[in-house]
């Protein structure tokens, strides 16, 4: 009988390490595994050698850098998409595309099932289940972590000995890291208690901001259609523009931050991340915005930024509704061009100027002084048409607006 083929997405770590060999004994299968590369900083080499010494049929290590930052990063970024108000979702956004990567090998190699090694309790697992389910509706996905005997490390590591898998031998870390170019995610350990601050050895790709220089460094960034296109003048593809925000910031200790977040599986946990990049990022695209985008657009585009956070962080990717707010949010896109001139210092970013061809405004309208060109006369019609539904209110009901304390008549000492 011929064997099963399963596609497997393998970091190289343990629990990825323990699958491949897991399946070959639980399900009698040829294991294929695939890695992306988003941009993490942990070395890539060797990982394929690690693969075929733990029994991979075969391997795939795929470049998708680019393709992470064309059709993911810059999307949300344009869509100001921070979960909770706050978190760029690295990991989040990581997902789908891995997601689809693995799909696309498994179909290439005749794979009959693909599986992942997200836990059971996590976000994750949704991610990678509803990118398949939406990419290839027939194909079945395997989750070892919610189905295997292990309690532990200790247990998958006796495992790996007994097969003679390589286990990495440095020192683990008391952290759970997952990593791209858009982002750190780091949790477990003692950042499990929220009121524990993280120590410095949480922090992977910034100094703590007392650490940083004591003088600010400038950052110029420019846009075109709400996307980053050139850092200090200088045009560059997205990746690398990525890389060196990430650097840069970092050394200024920008880019922190500490959240308790609402998991889409019910709990509350605690996660530390590092996203120099990305908070910069979405900082200067946000200033950029208020400049050039017309008023009630920009309110209604805050409204839907919420809920394409909410679509990427629940693995909602591929959906029908993730594109039609990509078809708004596009269409808001094409006035945010210009450049947003920023100062980084120890762990602020600070707003020192912005420019558009779009700006829309108009220091004729703005000025307090004799250029002034607004209509005075204009505003008294339309404040008392604006007010009119509260005083007809408030002529029919009390006789006015009761506060709580009316000072009106009485003295203070
Ligand atoms: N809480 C984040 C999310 O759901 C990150 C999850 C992975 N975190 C980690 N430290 N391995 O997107």
């Amino acid at each position: 009988m011929k064997k099963p083929r399963i596609a497997v997405a393998y970091s190289g770590g343990l629990d990825t390490s323990v699958i491949v060999k897991w399946l070959q004994e639980e399900y009698g299968a040829e294991v294929i595994t695939v890695t992306g590369n988003l941009g993490q900083k942990k070395e890539l080499t060797g990982l394929a050698e690690k693969a075929y010494k733990t029994g991979a049929k075969k391997v795939y290590l795929q470049d998708l850098k680019d393709e992470f930052v064309e059709e993911y990063l810059f999307p949300s970024l344009k869509a100001g998409a921070l979960y909770e108000h706050t978190y760029p979702m690295a990991t989040s956004i990581g997902r789908p595309l891995l997601a689809k990567a693995l799909v696309e090998v498994a179909q290439r190699e005749r794979c009959t099932a693909v599986a992942h090694g997200c836990t059971g309790k996590g976000n994750d697992q949704v991610r990678f289940e509803a990118a398949v389910a939406a990419l290839a509706p027939d194909l079945k996905v395997i989750a070892p972590l919610r189905e295997w005997s292990f309690r532990s490390r200790e247990e998958e590591i006796a495992y790996c000995e007994r097969h003679g898998i390589p286990v990495t031998a440095t020192k683990a870390s008391p952290y759970s890291i997952d990593e791209n170019l858009w982002g750190t995610s780091i949790e477990c350990g003692v950042l499990e208690d929220p009121m524990t601050e993280p120590p410095e050895d949480a922090y992977l790709r910034t100094v703590s901001p007392k650490n940083a220089p004591d003088k600010p460094a400038d950052v110029r960034i420019e846009f075109k259609r709400g996307v980053p296109v050139a850092l200090h003048g200088k045009s560059m593809k997205g990746a690398e523009l990525i890389d060196r925000l990430n650097t840069l910031a970092g050394e200024n200790g920008v880019g922190r931050l500490d959240l308790v977040e609402n998991r889409l599986v019910g709990i509350k946990s605690r996660e530390v991340y590092e996203a120099p990049a990305a908070v910069t990022l979405h900082f200067a695209h946000r200033e950029l915005e208020r400049l050039t985008l017309e008023k009630e657009v920009m309110h209604y585009k805050a409204k839907l930024a919420h809920d394409y956070a909410n679509l990427i962080y629940n693995g909602l990717w591929f959906s029908p509704l993730r594109v039609a707010l990509d078809a708004f949010v596009n269409e808001t896109q094409s006035v945010v061009n210009g450049v947003v001139n920023l100062k980084l210092y120890k762990g602020n970013i600070e707003l020192v100027g912005r420019r558009s061809p779009n700006s829309l405004y108009d220091t004729g309208l703005a000025t307090y002084t004799d250029g002034d060109r607004f209509d005075h006369k204009a505003s008294e019609g339309f404040v008392k048409i604006f007010s009119l539904p509260l005083k007809i209110y408030y002529r029919v009901n009390r006789n006015g607006f009761v506060t709580k304390k009316k000072l009106v008549g009485k003295a203070r000492k």
